[in-house]
């Protein structure tokens, strides 16, 4: 069984998604996460994400997979809080929109959930990635409630920023908004891969809606596919 889901930064979708792979015993797919993996070896190995040709070798070159606790492993190793610094953040809109890597990463993706149950969320999986999927959910919230969630995220996790001994947690609500709407705008103009809401796609506001009231929505839309044949 396919599950996917689409949505915007802060919508909630990998906080459930994950829970959700968890409860059903499914694999967990965080396709940013991918993007995230690539822009992190590209600063780590010193190529300019502008160079396409060295990008795709740089994807040809490792071996991607997921752990089921959600983290990405290349190679031998498993990367995680690497993959949410300041300096990844200021590049994977970039990374994401090249054509050629999204076609490699949709391949892995796809490669790695063969034969498999899966829970995979995204900007694209909806409509790109999995059009096929057994059960489609969009997760949207507003911009406010969105710049909110990460701010409490980013205290609670307490990201190292770029400069020794600054916080992340200092960066205020304002900016964050501002910095999340700046990646909508980058996510919705992308020529191939845009984040957009799949026809076919249960469409879920979570604004005014706890984590805990949201999984109860999803997981009832799931048990009732799940109860009619999937
Ligand atoms: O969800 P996230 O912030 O970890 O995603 C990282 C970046 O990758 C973000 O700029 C959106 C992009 N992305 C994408 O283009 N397509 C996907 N399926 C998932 C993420």
């Amino acid at each position: 069984m396919k599950v996917a889901i689409d949505g915007p930064a802060g919508s909630g979708k990998s906080t459930i998604a994950r829970m959700i792979a968890e409860r059903l015993g499914f694999l967990y797919i965080n396709s940013g996460s991918l993007y995230r993996a690539i822009s992190f070896l590209a600063l780590r190995e010193g190529i300019d994400w502008r160079d396409i040709d060295k990008m795709i070798s740089l994807v040809k070159k490792h071996h991607f997979d997921y752990l089921a606790d959600g983290s990405v492993l290349v190679d031998e190793e498993r990367l995680e809080e690497e993959l949410r610094t300041p300096e990844v953040d200021a590049i994977v809109s970039q990374v994401s929109a090249i054509p050629q890597i999204r076609s490699e990463v949709n391949s892995i993706i796809r490669k790695i959930s063969e034969g498999k149950d899966v829970v995979s969320e995204g900007r694209d999986i909806t409509t790109v990635v999995f059009p096929d999927a057994d059960v489609k959910l969009y997760l949207d919230a507003s911009p406010n409630i969105r710049a909110e969630r990460r701010y409490h995220e980013r205290l609670e996790k307490q990201v190292p920023a770029k400069n020794e001994g600054e916080r992340v947690a200092s960066i205020s609500i304002e900016e964050i908004r501002k910095n999340i709407e700046m990646r909508d705008k980058l996510d919705a103009q992308k020529p191939i891969g845009a984040l957009k809401i799949a026809e076919d796609a249960i469409y879920l506001d979570t604004s005014d809606l706890t984590i805990e009231q949201v999984y109860d929505k999803v997981y009832k839309i799931l048990r009732a596919r799940i109860a009619h044949g999937r």
